[in-house]
């Protein structure tokens, strides 16, 4: 929801704060109770999420039955009161279990049930938002848009913040009417489906019991739901724009792809209850694919990841799940929806730029970004330049610090950093007299510049560039400045480059899975937008957002596109298609930098930046089965109940072989390396040409020797597996443990030229006693 760091920050501490303060005041049940007892329930009740032991099949055919299990596991005076219990949902695809209204006794009771397996108090997460496509390499009529045909017959199911149905994006113009399988619903007030938005439902603890309370009315839709929607699946809209910059034609990834909207969040935050719900009617509809894009904060374990445990039912009907790393980069040990089945996707910039530049009195000239291009400001006229920490008690720009100033139409140099956006350190400007405003990155973000819409002429340059403006007016005896407006421009340097709020792994849930996985569009990124949204009172239907959310509705389509043209692929051989092809090098043929210019790391760009005509035909993939990961939870020391919650199998860890982390057959290898010498085995499927035969090449980690065996794999049939293994070992002991890490790849290159499948390696050591 966020575009910064700072903003994904303030507003979960104070969703918490609410979250705190309203779900303890329900107000439902109070006329039917006592006062006193009013009030002690009042201060009490709060939903938790019930996992159940699963019964068996007698009892879970039988939905009647199974609902009665849960009422017997409900206390007795929770069972009559009003209407009926105090269930708030039965789970019936995604987990055995349930969510109720309980007091923090009544669910510590429970879980001494020998029928409960976990209760968990419902949480709540946060919302983490054209051009793009053809930055992607999808053109209309040619390539991988032709051979998949837009994603036509492909279903996109996206929980989020709801939908403005009424936008030219959603247009079914072209899309055929859905697939004959599906069974989903148009049950949203205030939304007209059609042949593109054949779905749409509502989960807003549905009977009336808000974790997050809602003031506003369900067809209320902030914009983040419009936006990523319209990524993932929008329809072409000529003309569009915002103010008058990046005109074109928009287009989701998946422009004739269907889409099935599942509202779970409000203003105040997306309980997980909801998403759980969304999540168990989406499997029932007959969904393809499912974007999410929330998180709060990393987890250590998939037990406390709602959408890890809602997608993992997807999956094993083959939905694929793209979600969004995060937005609290560029921090270590960041990313979120790290589970080895869902896609985590980080965001990176394209090559378009709403550049305005900041020229100096010298002539020197910086170039930066704003959305607002005034026509009637004189580019010509220098106007005298001031720091704000010189002229104000706050170098920063921010309310209150400015109104001593009494500006004459200066252009006033504000830092950023802090909790403030860029167009509200603008208006303070505006307010104190200023005519124009250059906005400086804070060191932490480095060259990631937004396009904001500012209030008054302005321009966000990278704080290298601040710097030098900072000391030009140190230097200068009487420093000058104005501002000039270009339009868009496609070109910008450096691109894709990895944005610096995009969140970082090492992937504190399991280290030995990369995360994220890739990269993809995520700043400025011009899609629809809400009226009822908070920028309402822009004129267009368009509107530029940044954010993972943003780059996982890119990848949303992109999987939507993969199903189309392949349809009997797995999530995991989509997932590895989309990896393994991805590109390590930026536009300009250089490795992908970061926020702060320097060659990304590993835990920035996971594989790299995604490219989807390659993905189309990877030539081979790396497939995992479902009950894999159920063997990789064993290896992570999960106990049986805790596999049996994130899975709703019975399984016996002791009984079954476990696969440790990095021997998942995972299309990336991630391994902490002791002194000990490992060994991995990997299987490929071929899905390029049935007679092909592929060599290795290997770029060892510093430090480290790996060896495959065999190196060199030949097919002669489709879908033909082939095993082999790979041993790293310390090649180098002065590398201290700790810290240190080093990364590699290796890359299966047919012997035609055609294919190379890439894996990137990170290993990270630890003391040579280990
Ligand atoms: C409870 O009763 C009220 C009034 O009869 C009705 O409007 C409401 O839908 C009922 N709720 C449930 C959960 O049945
Ligand atoms: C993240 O970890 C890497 C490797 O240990 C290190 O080089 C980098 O400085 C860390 N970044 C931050 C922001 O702490
Ligand atoms: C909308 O505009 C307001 C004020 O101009 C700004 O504070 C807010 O961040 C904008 N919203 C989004 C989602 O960009
Ligand atoms: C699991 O426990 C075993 C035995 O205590 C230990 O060797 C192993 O490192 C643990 N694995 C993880 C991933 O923590
Ligand atoms: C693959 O090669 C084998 C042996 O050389 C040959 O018999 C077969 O016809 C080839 N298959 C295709 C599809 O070219």
């Amino acid at each position: 929801m966020e575009k910064k760091r700072s903003g994904v920050l303030t507003n979960v501490a104070s969703l918490f704060t609410l979250l705190f303060l309203f779900m303890t005041f329900p107000t439902h049940e109070a006329e039917t109770l006592r006062p006193r007892e009013v009030n002690d329930e009042k201060s009490t009740l709060k939903t938790y999420i019930v996992h159940v032991k699963n019964p068996g099949r007698r009892v879970s055919d039988q939905m009647e039955d199974l609902d009665s299990l849960y009422r017997s596991l409900m206390p007795v005076s929770r069972n009559f009161m009003k209407n009926e219990s105090h269930i708030v949902y039965t789970y019936s695809n995604v987990i055995t279990g349930f969510a109720a209204r309980l007091t923090a006794e009544e669910a510590k009771a429970m879980e001494e049930n020998k029928w409960v397996l976990f209760v968990r108090p419902d949480m709540s997460l946060s919302l983490h938002t054209t051009h793009s496509p053809n930055f992607l390499g999808l053109h209309q009529g040619v390539g991988f848009w032709k051979q998949s045909n837009l994603g036509k017959g492909v279903i996109i199911g996206v929980l989020d913040s709801g939908i403005s149905s009424d936008h030219p994006s959603f247009s079914d113009k072209g899309v055929p009417p859905p697939p004959a399988k599906w069974k989903g619903k148009c049950e949203y007030e205030g939304v007209t489906c059609n042949n593109k938005l054949i779905g749409a439902r509502t989960f807003q603890n549905s009977r009336g019991h808000t974790v997050v309370v809602d003031s506003m009315p369900p067809q209320y839709e902030e914009g983040h739901g419009t936006h990523v929607s319209s990524i993932a699946a929008g329809n072409f809209v000529n003309g569009a724009n915002v103010l008058g910059n990046a005109k074109g034609t928009a287009a989701g990834v998946a422009p004739l792809a269907h889409l099935a909207i599942y509202k779970v969040c409000s203003v105040e935050g997306c309980a997980e209850s909801d998403i759980l719900a969304a999540f168990d009617a989406a499997l029932e509809d007959g969904v393809d694919v499912i974007s999410i894009s929330l998180g709060d904060q990393p987890v250590e374990s998939f037990l406390s990841d709602i959408i890890a445990i809602g997608a993992f039912s997807a999956i094993q009907r083959g939905i694929f799940v793209s979600s969004s790393a995060g937005n609290i980069g560029p921090f270590n040990h960041t990313v979120q929806n790290t589970a080895p089945w869902v896609l985590t996707v980080g965001a990176s910039t394209t090559d378009r730029l709403i550049k305005a530049t900041a020229r100096l009195g010298m002539g020197e000239e910086f170039d930066g970004e704003s959305l607002f291009q005034p026509t009637n400001f004189k580019p010509t006229i220098l106007r005298p330049l001031v720091y704000a920490g010189a002229i104000a008690s706050s170098p920063f720009c921010s309310p209150g610090t400015l109104t001593k100033a009494h500006l004459k139409g200066e252009v006033v140099l504000c830092e950023g950093g802090g909790e403030f956006e860029g167009i509200s350190r603008g208006e303070q400007v505006k307010e104190a007299g200023g005519s124009a405003m250059i906005l400086m990155n804070d060191e932490l973000d480095g060259y990631t510049t937004l396009a904001e819409e500012h209030v008054l002429p302005a321009t966000y340059v990278s704080h290298a560039a601040g710097l030098k403006i900072k000391s030009y007016i140190d230097s200068a005896s009487q420093p000058m400045a104005t501002i000039l407006f270009k339009g868009t421009v496609i070109g910008k340097s450096h691109a894709p480059m990895v944005s610096s709020f995009s969140s970082r792994g090492p992937n504190l849930a399991s280290p030995g899975i990369l995360k994220p996985d890739v990269i993809g569009p995520g700043v400025d990124i011009l899609a629809a937008w809400s009226p009822f949204g908070s920028n309402s009172s822009l004129s267009s239907k368009f509107f530029m957002f940044s954010g993972t959310s943003v780059s996982c509705a890119h990848l949303s389509g992109i999987g939507a596109l993969l199903k189309s043209s392949h349809p009997n692929w797995s999530p995991a051989a989509i997932k590895s298609a989309i990896m393994t092809t991805a590109d390590v090098l930026n536009l300009e043929g250089r490795p992908i930098v970061d926020h702060k210019m320097a060659p990304a790391n590993i835990f920035a760009t996971g594989a790299g930046h995604v490219n989807p005509s390659k993905a189309n035909d990877p030539g081979l993939v790396y497939d995992i089965k479902p009950n894999d990961y159920i063997r990789y939870l064993c290896a992570l020391n999960y106990t049986d109940t805790a596999v049996q919650v994130i899975t709703r199998r019975t399984v016996e860890c002791s009984e079954v072989k476990s696969i440790p982390e990095a021997q998942l057959n995972y299309p990336a290898l991630s391994v902490v390396l002791g002194s000990r010498r490992q060994t991995f085995t990997r299987t490929v499927t071929n899905v390029g040409l049935p007679n092909s035969s592929y060599s290795v090449k290997v770029v060892s980690p510093k430090g480290v020797s790996v060896s495959l065996s065999p190196d060199k794999l030949i097919f002669t049939k489709l879908n033909q597996k082939k095993t082999y293994s790979v041993t790293l070992s310390r090649a180098d002991s002065s590398l201290d443990a700790g810290e240190e890490f080093a990364v590699g790849y290796l890359k299966w290159v047919s012997d035609s030229g055609r294919y190379s499948v890439r894996s990137p390696i990170a290993v990270v050591f630890v003391g040579l006693g280990a």
